[in-house]
């Protein structure tokens, strides 16, 4: 009989004679490693290293050093306001433009207007001119360097005060008090978004207008449950929701006036924050 002759063309995994414990410790690693880096080979690790970098460095100066993470967080914001605007220019300007419908008040001043989450001015731009005051409210005063310099490059916007606080308790600002609340990109940020509505309800004269643009939670199940699991990464990093049902916290805000609004996608910005709402809402 013959022998059949066989050979053996595969590498063996074992890569060092275990005779030290390095080597057995550097074949057990690669037995464990080598399978799994041919499986995922084509994965983007470079990417995925990235992000969990970004992430847990983000979660260390957030826990550890909360001066650095609100340095961290300012520019972040301000990055992101810049390319905001960019992409969504038309869509803020038809919103915007919906304070020259408000009731010019009688006495011939400007109109009352109370920003919540104004950061250093992304909405300065979109006023229009010499027709409103605004009241900025935003939670980090460090923002206030980077105001002055946006209220300087946009003087056609007169800026009354900046009040440091959360929108969810402006007790500063009485009853009936201003013309518009405006919010963007702000819902998603605030801790407890009801009250915050509350209140803007509460400063609101009656007839005034809330003018919102946010992101949403997306309503096709598969995207929302991709937005879930990345939310908590996004609230670290950007201090934003990406899952909240902002048309449904404004419907149980009672708006008498009613509401008009548009859900679209934001097309130009990071697609988990592409599911958006544009409305007014009237007292
Ligand atoms: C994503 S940024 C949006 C900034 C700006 N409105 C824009 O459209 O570019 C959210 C802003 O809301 C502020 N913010 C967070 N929590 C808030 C709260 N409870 N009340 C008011 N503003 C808040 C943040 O500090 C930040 O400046």
């Amino acid at each position: 009989m013959i022998e059949p002759n066989i050979r053996v063309f595969s590498q063996p995994i074992l890569t060092e004679e275990p005779l030290t414990v390095l080597g057995t410790i550097r074949n057990f690693v690669s037995n464990i490693f080598v399978p799994f880096q041919q499986d995922y080979r084509y994965w983007p690790w470079r990417k995925i290293g990235t992000v969990i970098v970004v992430c847990v460095g983000s979660y260390v100066l957030y826990k550890y050093l909360p001066g650095p993470y609100r340095r961290y967080y300012m520019s972040s914001t301000r990055n992101f306001s810049l390319r905001y605007n960019e992409a969504l220019h038309l869509e803020k300007e038809k919103l915007f433009n919906e304070l020259k419908n408000v009731k010019i008040r009688e006495d011939g001043r400007r109109i009352q207007v109370v920003e919540i989450g104004a950061a250093h001015g992304a909405n300065m731009p979109y006023y229009p001119p010499h027709l409103v005051e605004v009241i900025c409210v935003e939670p980090i005063r460090d923002f206030e360097t980077y105001l002055t310099q946006t209220l300087r490059q946009n003087p056609h916007v007169k800026c009354r005060e900046l009040l440091v606080g959360g929108a969810e308790n402006i007790s500063v600002i009485r009853d009936n008090q201003v013309d518009a609340v405006v919010s963007t990109l702000t819902l998603s940020c605030c801790k407890d978004i009801d009250q915050a509505l509350r209140e803007v309800r509460r400063i609101l004269k009656p007839g005034g207008v809330f003018l919102y643009m946010e992101n949403i939670r997306s309503q096709n199940i598969f995207f929302a449950s991709i937005q879930y699991l990345c939310s908590p990464i996004y609230k670290l990093l950007f201090g934003i929701s990406l899952i909240r049902n902002i048309p449904e916290h404004i419907e149980r805000a009672h708006f008498n006036g009613g509401t008009t609004q548009h859900i679209f996608i934001a097309h130009g910005i990071p697609f988990l924050l592409r599911p958006h709402v544009s409305g007014i809402a009237r007292k």
